[in-house]
This record gives structure tokens, C-alpha cells and sequence, in this order.
């Protein structure tokens, strides 16, 4: 496709968490925007959002929804993304997919533009938008791997229940009121929609997201090892994770341990490396209580570090603290971003 003076562009899952804050930054794209298509389930069918001024009316998504759309941005749950991604790359879209439907395959380019933006020039008509909590991981590995080299990540989360859904911020706000109140809480949704057991998120710590994979870890730590030795293009990288859902609303937090290969570094070569990066700001200073909090990160776009320090055993270790927005640097402003890349490098 050439390059065009406006873009027709279509969100799939208009309804949801993460696709109303994808409006919200559109609003301020760089992409020149011919129309706007909002798509959700025939539920939401017939609902307006105002945009610019302007009301637009929610279409159910069906294949023929993608006629004449150049960018489809899908945040509508993996099922939705393998019934309707194909159709709309039928139809002549690009799509960048939020879920975990594609991130793995290897015709996919899988993307967080700070890291690895050159890989959207190779996509065949979808490029996947990594897991949350893997793109502020990356986002903050990506410089310190560039200048020292890195050979061993373990990570530990501390993850926002918006993570998982509308639903899931709904039922924490539910249990928390009842937990105050001296009633019983009813869990339904978190862990996992769908699951075996339920457990109440208020007031507690939930050491499971995502279903349980045969090698005991979860499909979200699995998500966050394999989509990071991807991202980086290092399968060599040793990497380990362990969730955790927490009870509070926006951006996810964590704990970061990183050995990288040069000898002899001090926290100020680590800090003074972050400080440059593109899309990161360091907010450390133990002497005046300066680090980042999923409260402060909440609708910033870029990922927050703290807490650096040297590990006190190992010469090669450090460890981060890494927060940010769950719903913008981890889903809506990476997607948006990955398509303002495909506009401005004409690789659609
Ligand atoms: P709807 O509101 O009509 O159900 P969240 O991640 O916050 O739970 O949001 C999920 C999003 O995915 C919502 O916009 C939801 O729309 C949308 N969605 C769910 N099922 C479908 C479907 N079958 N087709 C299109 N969109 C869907």
C-alpha cells in the first residue's frame, strides 16, 4: 500500500478496558484519520461514543466489518482476534492484536516499538502487541542489554485487576465494599474467568494469572519468558517469572533481577543508561522516598524504574523496580504506537 493522505481505522472491542483508552489516544494520533470504526459484541451494537465531537455508533464485529479498513486494532479477547483477524487481513487490513492469539507465531512480528520496531517491516498482515507486564519489562532490559549485555532475567509481579477485564475491576470494587461491610465476598471471575476455583482479590494476593500450564508455571509467566527471549531476539536468555494479581485498579509493578555480562558496573552506570532511554523515566532517590508507584504511573505512557540497586552477592546482578500503566504502555498506547510506526515507515 502507498502512502495515504488518511487512514481508515477500526478498534475492535471499542467497549472494552483497553480499546476505550486506544480512543482516547487516537484522538491525538500522528496517523491522519480518514474514519473511525468502532466495533464490539451485538450487545454494545447500536451504543455511541463521542469522538471529536462527533457521535460514532458501535457495529457488531462481523468479517465484512474490515471492508475498506487499513488498520484494525483488536482488543477483544483471543477468540474474537482467530475467528476475525484472518478476515479482515483478507480484506486488505493491517492488524495489531492486544491478545495472545499470534504472539507466537513466527510469521508474526511481535513489537514493542523501543525494543524491536524494525521487525514491523516484515509483518504479513498481523503484528502482535506483546503481554503487559513483557513490554515494561523489555522496555527497561532493551537499553541495559544495548550497553553492557544481559544474560539472566528473573522477575516477580505485582499486577492491577484491570488486567484481566472490565469484569474483573468491577469484582474487586464489589468484594472490597463487602469485605468493609462484614459480608461474605463472592469471587466469580480472578483468578481466571472460566477456571476451576475462584478466590476473592480484595485484601488478598492472588499467586495465579492465567491458566496453569503442565510445567507448573502459568500461561502469563510463560507469556512473559517466551515473548521476551522473542522481543529481544535472544532465545539464549535465561528468564523466569512469577505472577501475582493484587488488589488495586491501574498499571502493574515488578521486581526485576538482571545479571548482565560486564564485570565491574555501579548503580550509577545502570541509572545513567535507563535515564537516556527513549520511552522510560527513572524516578529513584532512596534519600527522599523517590520511587515509581502503580498509582503515580497510572495514565502515563512511559515505564517508570526505581529501587536500582547491585546485587549484594552476585558482581553481575542488579535489580529494578519497574512500574507502569497496564492499560497504555502495556496495551493501548504500545498498539497505537505500533501503528503510528506502520504509517510513518509506509510499511502497511
Ligand atoms: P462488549 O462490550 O459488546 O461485550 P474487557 O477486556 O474490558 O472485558 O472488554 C472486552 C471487549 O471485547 C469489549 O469491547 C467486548 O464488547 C468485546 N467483545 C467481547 N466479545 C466479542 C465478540 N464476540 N465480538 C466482538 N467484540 C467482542
Amino acid at each position: 500500500m502507498g502512502k495515504k493522505s488518511a487512514y481508515r481505522v477500526a478498534v475492535v472491542g471499542a467497549t472494552g478496558a483497553v480499546g476505550e483508552r486506544i480512543i482516547d489516544l487516537l484522538h491525538h494520533t500522528k496517523i491522519p484519520l480518514g474514519s473511525l470504526k468502532l466495533l464490539a459484541s451485538s450487545r454494545s451494537a447500536g451504543k455511541t461514543v463521542t469522538f471529536k465531537g462527533k457521535e460514532i455508533k458501535i457495529e457488531e464485529a462481523t468479517p465484512e466489518s474490515f471492508e475498506g479498513v487499513d488498520i484494525a486494532l483488536f482488543s477483544a479477547g483471543g477468540s474474537v482476534s482467530k475467528k476475525l483477524a484472518p478476515e479482515a487481513v483478507k480484506r486488505g487490513s493491517v492488524v495489531i492484536d492486544n491478545t495472545s492469539a499470534f504472539r507466537m507465531d513466527e510469521q508474526v512480528p511481535l513489537v514493542v516499538p523501543e525494543v524491536n520496531a524494525e521487525d514491523i517491516k516484515a509483518h504479513q498482515g498481523i503484528i502482535a502487541n506483546p503481554n503487559c507486564s513483557t513490554i515494561q519489562m523489555v522496555a527497561a532490559l532493551k537499553p541495559i542489554q544495548d550497553a553492557f549485555g544481559i544474560s539472566r532475567v528473573i522477575v516477580s509481579t505485582y499486577q492491577a485487576v484491570s488486567g484481566s477485564g472490565t469484569s474483573a475491576s468491577v469484582e474487586l470494587e464489589k468484594q472490597a465494599k463487602d469485605y468493609l461491610a462484614g459480608k461474605e465476598m463472592e469471587a466469580s471471575i480472578l483468578p481466571v474467568k472460566g477456571d476451576k476455583r475462584h478466590y476473592p482479590i480484595a485484601f488478598n494476593a492472588l499467586p495465579q494469572i492465567d491458566v496453569f500450564e503442565k510445567n507448573g508455571y502459568t500461561f502469563e509467566e510463560m507469556k512473559m519468558i517466551n515473548e521476551t527471549k522473542k522481543i529481544m531476539h535472544m532465545p539464549q536468555l535465561k528468564v523466569s517469572a512469577t505472577c501475582v494479581r493484587l488488589p488495586f485498579f491501574r498499571s502493574h509493578a515488578e521486581s526485576v533481577y538482571v545479571e548482565v555480562n560486564e564485570q565491574g558496573l555501579t548503580v550509577a552506570d545502570v541509572r545513567k543508561i535507563l535515564e537516556n532511554a527513549p520511552g522510560i523515566i527513572v524516578q529513584d532517590n532512596p534519600s527522599q522516598q523517590e520511587y515509581p508507584t502503580p498509582l503515580t504511573a497510572e495514565g502515563h505512557k512511559e515505564v517508570f524504574v526505581g529501587r536500582i540497586r547491585k546485587d549484594p552477592d552476585d558482581e553481575r546482578g542488579f535489580h529494578l523496580w519497574v512500574v507502569s500503566d497496564n492499560l497504555l504502555k502495556g496495551a493501548a498506547w504500545n498498539t497505537v504506537e505500533i501503528a503510528e510506526q506502520l504509517v510513518a515507515n509506509n510499511s502497511l
